[in-house]
């Protein structure tokens, strides 16, 4: 069951309208300076969730001091609202995953390697219950070159694809259309498969959101017409469209976004093993706390 603002044609237009007025055009607009992310002032805290409710992506800059880098990236999300860390395989223990190049031969994933990362939204092989809302990447040291990301709003994804063809939206919100095989390593079952939707009305939040994977291999498409045109309008779209932020991550930086799309440039790593290139990410089963522009946005599209 959709929510008004998208099943009535009113009020998705005026819910359209609102997104996408004044929506940042710039990176650097989406760029907010943190004095002591530990204790972040009022109007830092503001202006994050600001952005971050606008675009659904917020980029902030600290001073980079590295003493306890984990210490303030868990008291800065809490700040946000961001509370419940998804603790996946490769988090450590305090479930913070460290993303460094491990060597082809180590890594079993590609985020830890320094190879391209294919657009995706976090967690598309996950269930339900364990459905990444948001996500953290914090910079420590960026490589020598590359390693740059592109990130993509999931609502404006949304919006270019029904403006496009308002059948691609029901053919990519069906239930069956992607299916992620099980996750097997030498004979075990790691994890079951997953079929779902790509884009999906979020319960708590009733936000668009999506699962997707750019990735050929290891997926399942629902074999029909509609699905393959609307795949393919958004792999045009992910290619370059006004909307699309591209940004690299410098030391002390980092990108708390409501799991928007995102890619990853090749990398090139430093020969020496200090000097490589070291990101935190931190996961989570809910989004960043809403901020009054969207109290707004509810009071426009209910009017
Ligand atoms: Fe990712």
């Amino acid at each position: 069951m959709q929510p008004n603002y998208l099943s009535q044609p009113q009020a998705y237009q005026t819910w359209r309208a609102f997104k996408l007025s004044n929506y940042p055009k710039e990176v650097g607009l989406l760029i907010v300076n943190i004095n002591n992310p530990i204790k972040i002032l009022d109007e830092e805290c503001n202006l994050l969730l600001k952005i971050c409710a606008k675009t659904n992506i917020v980029i902030y800059r600290t001073n980079n001091d590295q003493t306890d880098v984990k210490r303030s990236i868990s008291a800065l999300t809490q700040q946000l609202g961001l509370k419940e860390l998804d603790a996946n395989i490769c988090a450590d223990e305090d479930r913070i995953s460290t993303i460094q190049d491990l060597g082809s031969d180590r890594a079993s994933y590609i985020p830890y390697t320094n190879k391209p990362l294919n657009w995706h939204t976090d967690g598309y092989y996950n269930g339900d219950t364990q459905r990444i809302r948001a996500f953290l990447m914090h910079c420590v040291r960026p490589a020598e070159s590359g390693g740059e990301n592109a990130y993509l709003d999931p609502e404006i994804a949304y919006i270019l694809l029904r403006d496009e063809n308002p059948n691609y939206i029901d053919a990519l919100m069906d239930a069956s259309v992607m299916t992620i095989p099980a996750n097997e390593q030498a004979g075990r079952q790691i994890r079951a498969a997953q079929t779902g939707p790509v884009f999906f009305v979020d319960e708590e939040s009733q936000s668009i959101s999506m699962r997707y994977t750019a990735r050929k291999r290891s997926i399942i498409w629902k074999n029909d017409k509609t699905v393959e045109h609307a795949l393919a309008f958004l792999h045009e779209i992910l290619q370059g469209n006004p909307y699309l932020f591209r940004y690299r991550l410098s030391a002390g930086e980092g990108v708390i976004s409501n799991n928007v799309l995102h890619n990853r440039s090749a990398i090139t790593d430093s020969s020496s093993a200090d000097e490589k290139r070291l990101l935190y990410r931190a996961r989570f089963y809910n989004r960043v706390k809403k901020c009054d522009e969207e109290q707004d946005l509810q009071d426009v599209v209910n009017q």
